[in-house]
């Protein structure tokens, strides 16, 4: 890294006009010796943020972003200092001295590769056009790219055979720079050099200037490795570069948002359809250094990460990296396609507006992908075990380094191990039913007996007996949620048991659940499937797709649930409090006058309740 005596820089600092360099992106106006703007790192309307030449400094009264003209330039160009230094220097047409002849070396054999990187990448492409590059082609089309994208990403074709070493050879760049370069490789069993890639589709990989700096190549067929990647050289580090930044910096700064996918075919996927704003990794997690340079364009980076087990494990991976870096107003998010998709293939299953819907509704922000990496596959069904989660949110708390991100973190943990461990008082305000309906009624209202005829006609029944009944759409909610959280569903059995359904089709289904719940308080969702199968009942789950399936897609946690029943329960009661109250009005006027006093009085009890439910 070279490094900057100070001298040099104070004379470029003072040579370049700060209130220039920052009237670039900013609109100034000039008040008395200083210029003042709308603040480019906070929104705002009105003009807070000033730019003094002579001071050479820029400090904003809004959101107190303040510095240099170097400050700026990396902040607001996305560049690394160094990147800032040589930009600036450039504008002022002044050189930068070099340190040391050794850095000076090593700059020109950067050079030399960075020329041999470009000059194979152009053969790629070309050779893609030729009759040799047919197979590439052909591949490339019929994964449904258009002769556009193949040009904007620059894809090419590496031919069987060493024709880029003799190529690269006759243009005169050495043995010694082709083999930094990553371009040719010593094979085991001869001293002599082949070509890196054969036979393989080209996917170059830029630096944020558009510069070559290494290639990722695809197999046609089933071969492996699927992708080869060259190794790491004096231009290029893997973890410290995205794919396609170059091409999606720009888009991504202006809607705030950039996307994290896996593989380079979605990037150019999403990018053919319309989204721009998409890099990947490059063979590896994503670092700290990535996500770093992530915030330079958006605060909020999107990690799509395919929903198998790679995938999953690599949001594990940077959801644990990113804790150390947390700072206000910077975070991940992560979204997790659905049926195991990834984002190119949701597009051709799906299409594009689906995939932006899907991007803009159903992501998680960092805090909720924490909380399911920690209750994943997690038993705790002992005072020991639920310690045992609290250390481990302790662990995960201890690694974020910021002190404010910190303590709203614990405020959120705190909060959501609350609602997970919430003692029966949640679950009491949840209503009871049948609380008037017993006191009031004979003996023959009361709940029959799971299981038993009566029981089964009860249900069945919505009309003959008295007791609140159920909304139709509600129910069938409730009825998915059972079968996805049986075990949660348990807590509630007396609440559910109050109930009369809105159908006998749906009393039946939910008498069926209530009871499979009843025998087995801790039942899973898997087991209740398997004895749902083995009684021939498994029909509830195709009749409740639409239910069903939109629960899987919020991904409700099992806290998420108990607190989702709770409301249900509280919204249902309330909504048929009031139809049984109208019912019951309806029925008063038409009522001998004996009966009346009788349905009065249930009236009366009905209205007190639902004003203690208030
Ligand atoms: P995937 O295996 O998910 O590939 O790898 P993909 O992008 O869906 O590929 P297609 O659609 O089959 O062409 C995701 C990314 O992981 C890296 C590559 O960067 C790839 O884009 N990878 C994968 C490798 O580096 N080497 C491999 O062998 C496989
Ligand atoms: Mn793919």
């Amino acid at each position: 890294m070279p490094v900057f005596s100070p001298s040099f820089l104070q004379e470029l600092s003072s040579r370049v006009s700060i209130v220039s360099i920052v009237g670039q992106t900013v609109k100034l106006k000039r008040r008395g010796n200083e210029y003042w703007g709308c603040c480019p790192f906070h929104h705002e309307k009105t003009a807070s943020f000033s730019v003094s030449d002579e001071k050479e400094f820029y400090h904003c009264f809004g959101c107190g972003e303040h510095g240099n003209v170097f400050n700026f330039v990396q902040k607001a160009m996305g560049m690394t200092f160094i990147e800032a230094v040589e930009y600036l220097a450039h504008q002022a047409g002044m050189e930068i001295p070099r340190a040391t002849p050794e850095e000076f070396e090593r700059e020109r054999r950067k050079k030399g590769l960075t020329e041999a990187l470009e000059t194979a990448c152009q053969f790629f492409e070309e050779q893609l056009q030729k009759p040799a590059g047919r197979p590439g082609l052909y591949y490339l089309q019929q994964r449904g790219l258009t002769a556009e994208t193949i040009k904007r990403f620059r894809l090419g074709y590496a031919v069987p055979g060493n024709a880029l070493k003799a190529l690269l050879t006759r243009e005169g760049f050495s043995e010694d720079v082709l083999r930094e370069a990553g371009l040719i490789s010593k094979s085991a069993d001869s001293d002599s050099f082949y070509d890196y890639f054969r036979n393989r589709v080209m996917f170059p990989i830029m630096d944020r200037r558009g510069k070559v700096i290494a290639f990722g190549g695809r197999v046609l067929d089933n071969g492996e490795p699927k992708y080869l990647n060259s190794p790491d050289s004096p231009v290029f580090s893997k973890g410290e570069n995205l794919y396609a930044l170059h091409l999606s910096g720009d888009q991504a700064r202006k809607k705030q948002e950039i996307i994290v996918v896996e593989g380079y075919m979605d990037v150019i996927a999403m990018a053919q359809a319309g989204i721009n704003r998409a890099v990947a990794p490059l063979g590896t997690a994503l670092t700290e250094r990535q996500i770093e340079l992530l915030w330079r364009y958006a605060p909020e980076p999107l990690c799509s990460f395919d929903g198998d087990g790679a995938g999953q494990k690599a949001a594990a991976r940077a959801a644990e990296r990113v804790l150390p870096l947390l700072k206000p107003g910077y975070s991940l998010r992560f979204i997790t396609l659905p049926d195991d998709l990834d984002p190119d293939e949701f597009i051709q299953e799906r299409g594009v507006t689906a995939l932006e819907d899907f991007l803009q509704t159903q992501y998680r922000p960092l805090f909720k992908q924490l909380w399911q990496m920690l209750l994943n596959g997690r038993d705790l069904s002992t005072p020991e075990r639920k310690a045992g989660l609290k250390k481990d949110i302790e662990e995960e708390l201890n690694k974020i380094a910021n002190q404010d991100v910190r303590h709203y973190y614990r405020q959120e943990f705190r909060d959501a191990l609350q609602k997970l461990f919430a003692p029966e008082s949640s679950v009491a305000a949840a209503p009871r039913l049948f609380k008037h309906g017993k006191a009031k009624r004979s003996d023959h209202t009361l709940i029959p007996e799971r299981g038993s005829e009566e029981f089964n006609r009860f249900w069945a029944d919505p009309v003959t007996h008295p007791s609140l009944i159920a909304d139709h759409n509600e129910t069938r909610m409730l009825l998915a949620y059972l079968l996805l959280f049986p075990d949660i569903g348990s807590d509630f059995l007396e609440d559910l048991a109050g109930w009369t359904a809105p159908s006998p089709e749906l009393g039946r289904d939910l008498a069926l659940l209530l009871e499979a719940l009843s025998t087995d308080p801790d039942l899973s969702a898997d087991r209740l499937k398997e004895h749902l199968r083995l009684t021939g009942q498994d029909q509830l789950y195709a009749s409740l797709s639409a239910e069903l399936e939109m629960l899987h897609r919020k991904k409700i946690l099992p806290y998420e649930a108990k607190s989702d029943l709770t409301e249900l329960l509280k919204g249902m009661h309330k909504k048929a409090l009031r139809t049984e109250l109208q019912r019951l009005a309806e029925r008063i006027a038409a009522a001998s006058s004996d009966d009346a006093a009788l349905l009065w009085e249930q009236y009366q009890n009905l209205l007190k309740e639902e004003k203690e439910s208030e």
